[in-house]
């Protein structure tokens, strides 16, 4: 798309909040935006798991990136967002026993989509996770642009169709690309989001510096031609 712009990424601070909310509204203008009770929830319960964006000459917000550690068998695999992320609050983070970067939010101001803010935020998340040793980084993959194939496709045909490159999701394509693959679909993963009617692909980055050889895999054989294999 357009050219990359100059980004740096910082842990999230009580002044990123009221241009937090801001972005939010203009991101999703169906759902309600993080709130400040939230925001400050995440900062005292895992402060290096929280980052923004900026443009380093001004400062400007571009971006935001929201994690959590989980212990991942705590949860149904058709949990919804709001469990996975405790209503939004993250005080189900749990550095002593997860093993997993639950990626609960990422976004980039719209006018400043498709310039490398979100790739940035991507690696700062990545790099994360590896200074953290963490098995993985998982995350609920909004299905933007499965409303429009909803009469043709079932959410699981449409996921494998743009795992093959065939159709381009604005959300889990970027994903893709980001070195994350699927791992499964699920639906009633987030309320009051039309365009993906709710379905989600939960989608998996691998830390192949500590995963074990049974760590790889899916449980869904629709999808286990395009997950990543053990290195023999
Ligand atoms: C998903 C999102 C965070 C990506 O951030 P971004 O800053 O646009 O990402 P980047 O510029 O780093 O990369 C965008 C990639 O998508 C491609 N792209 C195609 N169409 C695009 C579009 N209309 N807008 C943005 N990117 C687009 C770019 O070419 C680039 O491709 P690449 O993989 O070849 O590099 C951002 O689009 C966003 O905020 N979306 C809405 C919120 C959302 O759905 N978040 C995810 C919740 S699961």
């Amino acid at each position: 798309m357009g050219e990359k712009r100059p980004v740096t990424v910082r842990n999230t601070r009580p002044g990123d909040f009221p241009g937090i909310v801001e972005m939010c509204r203009a991101v999703y203008s169906t759902s309600r935006p993080w709130s400040f009770e939230q925001l400050a929830s995440h900062h005292a319960v895992f402060p290096e798991g929280q980052f923004v964006a900026v443009d380093p000459a001004s400062g400007a917000l571009l971006g935001m990136a929201a994690s959590l550690i989980i212990l991942w068998d705590d949860y149904e695999p058709q949990e919804a967002w709001r469990g996975f992320t405790a209503q939004g609050m993250f005080t189900n983070h749990d550095p002593v026993n997860g093993r997993t970067l639950y990626g609960a939010e990422v976004m980039a101001v719209p006018t400043e989509q498709g310039h490398g803010v979100g790739t940035a935020l991507y690696k700062a998340r990545r790099e994360l996770a590896e200074r953290l040793a963490l098995l993985r980084i998982r995350a609920g993959s909004r299905l933007r642009g499965y409303g429009v194939h909803a009469t043709e496709l079932t959410p699981l045909e449409y996921v494998v169709r743009v795992v093959r490159g065939e159709l381009y999701d604005p959300t889990l394509s970027f994903q893709l690309r980001r070195g994350f693959h699927v791992i499964d679909v699920v639906g009633g993963y987030l309320a009051h989001d039309p365009e993906s009617m709710g379905y989600a692909a939960t989608i998996q980055w691998l830390n192949v510096a500590v995963a074990k050889p049974e760590d790889y895999g899916t449980a869904n054989p629709a999808l286990a031609p395009y997950v990543p294999k053990p290195e023999a």
